[in-house]
């Protein structure tokens, strides 16, 4: 019997008070991940180490006692599995080189190898987690990734990418099928190593057209549910389309995800009265809510809190907190979320 309350509330229980974590909860809003940062000398310095990335992904979980430690990794890896080269510049975005605008995906040797040390993290945090503390994987979906991999870089409406997918959808759908089975093999070894949920984050799924969100964010994360459910059964997926507004419950059911992500923008009412009585929700409180605190966070807790009387809800921000965000906000999150 499944009796970690996140986990519980993912497969479809409900909870009288939501459990709780928060995207991008191990990161630089705390002072004990920028010293071991400044110490390893950058983030991917930090992701390929699994003693490093084990300590970080348990940092937030001995400071706050959330009920979800997600491991500490990041969505770019796959590229970097097939083949493309990572960088995280000081005070810039991630680059990938080269970026697939330019040479062909044939042009990269697969590499993955490289996430090996992603899986030695897995296995150092499960058996180093609270019992009582659910252990989330995750992965990027293939067409947030696909944006980076393509652009070479994160870049304003992901402009290059979608004329790429317009001009040549079969060499775009050939990355996006790449991408697909190098993360369904990703998360079942995650799965496979010790989390017990993953996540699967699309942070540009707001800037498509209805038939190219379709193509390009429904099917091929319905790909990734079927073979991850095949490999991996009964592993709670959550998705977390970013930005799909009126198309969450088309991708609800188009992908068949066990819970849904909601950021921000999305009335949880509106969300609670569109979406199957049944699926669990996750979300969504603003993440500038919190980084301003007072009247604002209160309010927006309360907002959140009351909106699904019924429905299993876990409770997280919209997006990722952000990094100036006080420690003392997060605490009182919590403690106004627990009652
Ligand atoms: O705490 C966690 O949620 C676990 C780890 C995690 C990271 N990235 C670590 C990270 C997760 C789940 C991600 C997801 C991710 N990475 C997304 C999807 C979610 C989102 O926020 O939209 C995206 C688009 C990326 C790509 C990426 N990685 C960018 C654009 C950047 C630079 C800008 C930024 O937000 O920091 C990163 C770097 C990154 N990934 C950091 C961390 C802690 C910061 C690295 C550092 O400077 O120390």
């Amino acid at each position: 019997m499944v009796t970690k309350p996140l986990l519980r509330v993912l497969n479809g229980a409900r909870a009288d008070r939501p459990p709780t974590w928060l995207m991008r909860q191990a990161g630089r809003y705390l002072p004990e991940y920028r010293a071991l940062r400044a110490e390893r000398g950058g983030f991917l310095a930090l992701a390929t180490d699994p003693i490093a990335a084990t300590e970080v992904t348990l940092q937030p979980i001995r400071r706050f006692g959330f009920d979800g430690a997600i491991l500490f990794s990041d969505i770019l890896m796959v590229p970097w599995a097939l083949g493309q080269e990572l960088t995280f510049g000081a005070g810039e975005g991630p680059r990938l080189a080269p970026a697939l605008v330019d040479a062909a995906l044939t042009a990269l040797t697969r590499e993955p190898a490289r996430l090996d040390p992603v899986y030695a993290t897995v296995r150092g945090v499960a058996e180093s987690l609270p019992a009582e503390t659910t252990f989330l994987g995750f992965a990027g979906s293939p067409w947030t990734v696909a944006t980076y991999m393509v652009a070479g870089q994160g870049s304003r409406d992901q402009e290059v990418t979608r004329r790429f997918a317009y001009a040549d959808p079969a060499a775009f759908g050939a990355i996006v099928d790449a991408i697909v089975a190098m993360t369904i093999d990703y998360l079942a070894r995650q799965i496979g190593n010790g989390v017990e949920a993953v996540q699967i984050f699309d942070s540009w799924a707001g800037s498509l057209s209805p038939e190219q969100f379709e193509r390009w964010v429904i099917a091929p994360n319905r790909a990734i549910v079927d073979g991850v459910r095949a490999r991996c059964p009964g592993v709670p997926i959550i998705g977390f389309p970013k930005g799909a507004g009126g198309k969450l419950a088309a991708y609800a059911a188009g992908t068949a995800v066990d819970a849904l992500g909601l950021d921000e923008t999305v009335d949880p009412h509106w969300a609670d009265a569109v979406l199957p009585p049944e699926l669990p929700v996750q979300g969504n409180l603003d993440p500038l809510a919190l980084l301003t605190g007072g009247a604002a966070l209160d309010a927006g807790i309360d907002r959140v809190l009351a909106a699904f009387p019924e429905r299993p809800h876990v409770f997280n921000l919209g997006h990722g907190i952000g990094q100036h965000t006080p420690i003392p906000h997060v605490e009182h999150l919590l403690q106004r979320v627990r009652g």
